[in-house]
């Protein structure tokens, strides 16, 4: 069993990026954390990141062929993007969305989401533990 973490734009940054906000650790520490819980969990995770919103759209379609589940940090596309909205509620395979940081403890403009009301569930505000909690997610969902 395969699952898709999905990474928006900036994201690559992490680790130099804002860390006050996102922390210290960089994506590939993340991806790290993902696979070692995954193997736990009893499955694979295939980790990506794009800054492109069209490329995250085609990776959403493709995971309803080659996954069984996503959990996906939209980034600040997931304020904005109807397109990914859509992509989400085009698929059959389970969405889990994720923020590191607490986005209704910030901006207004950080408060909705385009992906809340089509994904399974969000988890947001604990840093790089959201990751590892939604990847918890997405196993509890694949179980029941
Ligand atoms: C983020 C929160 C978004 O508001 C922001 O645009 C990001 C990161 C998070 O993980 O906390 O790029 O998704």
């Amino acid at each position: 069993r395969k699952v898709f973490v999905l990474n928006g734009p900036n994201l690559n940054a992490l680790g130099k990026r804002e860390p006050g906000i996102y922390g210290g650790k960089t994506l590939d520490g993340i991806a790290d954390e993902c696979r070692t819980l995954a193997a736990e969990l009893g499955f694979e995770v295939d980790f990506r990141q794009s800054n492109h919103e069209g490329v995250l759209v085609d990776w959403l379609q493709e995971a309803d062929d080659g996954a069984a589940g996503v959990a996906i940090n939209p980034g600040a596309y997931g304020h904005t993007s109807i397109a990914l909205h859509d992509a989400v509620r085009s698929i059959d395979v389970p969405v889990v969305e994720l923020h590191l940081s607490n986005i209704h403890a910030r901006e207004t403009f950080r408060h909705t989401s385009m992906l809340s009301p089509v994904v399974a569930g969000v988890i947001c505000g604990f840093g790089p533990g959201s990751y590892t909690l939604a990847l918890r997610a997405l196993a509890d969902i694949l179980e029941n």
